[in-house]
């Protein structure tokens, strides 16, 4: 195969931000028949972080930005786009990429959201090497930031007890590549939705509904069914057109929804668990920030370098799958 002169979206810049308020397994015990056992055996949950009451998903965001520009060594007018993947806006409109945009003094550029649940962040970074691609933006920043203790059950131990809040953001930027699979930035992804599986995961309420923000609805055992099976396929289907081999991936990236899908899938895909980012014990489960978060949180742990071969993948409502590989 030919070789020739691509634009790739390289990642120059990444950060995140946690609410100060941390929560222990050990806190349900008083309001729920749960345990700090159960919670840990069956997820690898320990702690998650609850944002503050009058903290919003868009300040969460906003910590995240600044960060990663402060990464980047950026202002904010140096982007020309932001995206920010959430199921849990602080309005109903407008985006809160757009409120970000304003509390970041961004005077120029675009802002949007885009809702694929816990795959949010996946389909944004899918979305943002388009953009890159087509030469609409050469700096996109996408960012996932959640609040989900607000659609959260307090009397469902079956859920309430598996999320927290949290956001991470990472900053795109076009650079010339030479077209083979050592280049830096994304080489490959992989999108997919089932509309039909609606009813194993969804929010009661909504705008044209019942007109309330509604809570998180899941038959647990049913997500864990499809999770394993379709994580596995999409990443390597994203490893197939990225033209490399299981064997070269440094680090898989996955969702941290729960422990046991992240070994099930890297089992599945013959990686060990010491080439896995790992963060679900310390932040539950952050739906759309859950990636960006873990990139994050692997680079200041020195896990992720320059040049490694990543994985992320990621499943949630929709249902919504896919995965991206990408060399940091
Ligand atoms: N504490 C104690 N007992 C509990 C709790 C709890 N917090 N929650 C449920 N139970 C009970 C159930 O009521 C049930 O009791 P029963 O047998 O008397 O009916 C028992 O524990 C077993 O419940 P299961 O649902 O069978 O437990 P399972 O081993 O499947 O674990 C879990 C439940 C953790 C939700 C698991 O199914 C799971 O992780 N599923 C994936 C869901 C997920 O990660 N969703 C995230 C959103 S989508 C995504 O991001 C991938």
């Amino acid at each position: 195969m030919t070789e020739s002169a691509v634009t790739r979206a390289v990642v120059i810049g990444v950060g995140h931000y946690l609410p100060a308020r941390v929560v222990p397994n050990a806190e349900f015990e008083a309001t729920l028949d749960t345990s700090d056992e159960w919670i840990v055996s069956r997820s690898g949950i320990e702690r998650r972080h609850f944002a503050a009451e009058g903290e919003a998903t868009s300040d969460l965001a906003t910590h995240a930005a600044r960060a990663a520009l402060s990464m980047a060594g950026l202002d904010a007018d140096a982007l020309d786009a932001i995206i920010v993947a959430t199921s849990t806006p602080d309005l109903t409109f407008p985006s809160v990429a757009t409120m970000v945009q304003a509390k970041l003094g961004m005077t120029r550029g675009f802002a949007f959201d885009i809702q694929a649940v816990c795959a949010g962040f996946v389909f944004a970074m899918a979305n943002a090497q388009a953009l890159i691609a087509a030469g609409s933006a050469r700096r996109v920043m996408i960012i996932g930031a959640e609040t989900f203790s607000r659609i959260l059950d307090w009397t469902d131990r079956g859920t309430c007890v598996l999320f927290g809040d949290g956001a991470g953001a990472v900053i795109l930027e076009a650079q010339e590549g030479t077209g083979s699979t050592a280049d830096r930035g994304i080489l490959s992804s992989d999108l997919n939705s089932d509309g039909t599986q609606k009813g194993i995961l969804y929010v009661d309420g909504g705008v044209s509904t019942s007109g309330t923000a509604g809570c998180l609805r899941m038959q647990g055992k049913e997500v864990f069914r499809h999770a394993v099976e379709k994580l596995a396929r999409t990443a390597r289907t994203a490893i197939d057109r990225a033209g490399v081999t299981v064997d070269e991936i440094d680090w898989i990236v996955p969702h941290q929804a729960n422990l046991r899908i992240i070994r099930g899938t890297a089992q599945k895909l013959g990686l060990p668990m010491d080439r896995v980012v790992v963060t679900v014990a310390d932040h539950g489960n952050t739906s759309a920030a859950s990636i960006p978060l873990a990139l994050s949180v692997g680079v200041a742990r020195g896990q992720i370098k320059p040049g490694n071969l990543i994985v992320i993948e990621a499943i949630g409502g929709g249902l919504a799958w896919g995965a991206v590989v990408l060399r940091w």
